[in-house]
């Protein structure tokens, strides 16, 4: 009986030496499982305790369950310990974070090639007194074709392959022509705007070819307007934009119903001066449909054509974006692929 008791207080004092020893929360866990788990040493004890008889037990019983409350307080107040040395750690590591401080995007956004030449056009054609001017994408018939002189049933049509809506007579917008028939039935000459904006058309798409695509119109009407002044501006439109001073511009007769004469500008390489493969050899780049507002268009918009006249221009923008930064493929322009945008 005394021998137990003995050897309840040798365990005791083994047990509080040992703990104070424990140096990691990992040790601490180890520390647990020897003694007190369900295996453990403590449990060893009171197993003993059922093999002593009655009277023993009564004495004894009380002791081992002071001994088991007592080793597990100071289990617990050294765990308490080592979490608060814990926080203490972790605290001191992050007293000098500064929340506010600047740290610089790894990855930072850019602006669109779209964007950047409608952008530059823009200030181009705002520096000649020209404002700029929006208008639907979602269109009529009258708007589109009508009274740009392309009636129902006119070969022109097919020239622009059209998505048609089923809402009658609306459409996706084949060409931004449509908003010169807007802006002068609104405003009165002289008018100078230039349109900047999508078109679309129901065609296959492919390197330089997309069923959605900018275009950039210009119109300008006043009295005795001259195919001169036409090429003047185009000559400083695109000298500004392609930053060369040297480009000259020549004009091939061409169809368009809305202007007459219609004409299609092809200007000098801007890359080259003997011929390279961005002007397949011919030293000149084809850049815009353009000519001399068609009276009928006039007359369709109130307007008098033997009192006012003007000129029309269609730029693919699409087209001037994939000169000026060299892109070899339209569908690049619409396909969001990170790689081709951060270049910009
Ligand atoms: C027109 O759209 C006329 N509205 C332009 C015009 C305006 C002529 C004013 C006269 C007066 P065209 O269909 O050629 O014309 O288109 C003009 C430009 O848009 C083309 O030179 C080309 O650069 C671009 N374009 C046409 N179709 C596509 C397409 N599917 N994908 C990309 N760009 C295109």
């Amino acid at each position: 009986m005394s021998t137990f008791k003995k050897h309840i207080e040798q365990y005791r004092t083994g047990y509080l030496e040992e703990l104070k020893l424990v140096k990691t929360s990992g040790d601490l866990e180890v520390f647990r499982i020897k003694h007190l788990s369900r295996q453990g040493l403590l449990s060893d004890i009171m197993n003993k305790l059922k093999k002593l008889d009655l009277e023993e037990k009564k004495i004894v019983g009380p002791l081992i369950n002071t001994l088991k409350k007592e080793l597990q307080s100071s289990f617990t107040e050294r765990e308490h310990q080592f979490k608060q040395e814990q926080f203490a750690a972790e605290k001191l590591k992050t007293k000098n974070f500064d929340v506010t401080a600047y740290k610089p995007f790894e990855l930072q956004g850019s602006l669109h090639p779209y964007t950047l030449v409608v952008e530059q056009a823009e200030d181009i054609f705002l520096s000649m007194g020209y404002d700029i001017v929006d208008g639907p994408e979602v269109e009529q018939e009258f708007y589109n074709f009508e009274a740009l002189n392309i009636p129902p049933d006119h070969p022109a049509r097919d020239m622009q392959d059209t998505f048609w809506l089923t809402l009658p007579e609306y459409l996706m917008r084949t060409h931004t022509s449509s908003v010169e028939i807007h802006t002068m039935k609104s405003r009165k000459p002289p008018i100078a705007i230039v349109v900047p904006g999508r078109a679309y058309r129901n065609e296959a798409t492919d390197a330089s070819h997309d069923f959605m695509f900018m275009q950039l119109e210009g119109l300008f009407i006043d009295k005795n307007v001259s195919l001169a002044q036409l090429i003047a501006t185009m000559k400083m439109f695109l000298q500004t934009f392609f930053e060369k001073k040297d480009l000259s511009l020549q004009l091939r007769p061409s169809y368009f119903p809305f202007v007459e004469p219609g004409v299609e500008i092809d200007m000098t390489c801007p890359f080259c001066t003997d011929g390279c493969s961005v002007c397949s050899r011919t030293k000149w780049i084809e850049i815009c449909g353009a000519g001399l507002t068609h009276p009928n268009v006039l007359k369709a918009c109130g307007l008098d054509p033997k009192k006012y006249s003007g000129f029309a221009f269609g730029f693919g923008l699409t087209r001037l974006a994939m000169l000026k930064y060299g892109i070899t493929d339209i569908r690049l322009l619409h396909s969001n692929k990170l790689n081709f945008l951060k270049q910009f």
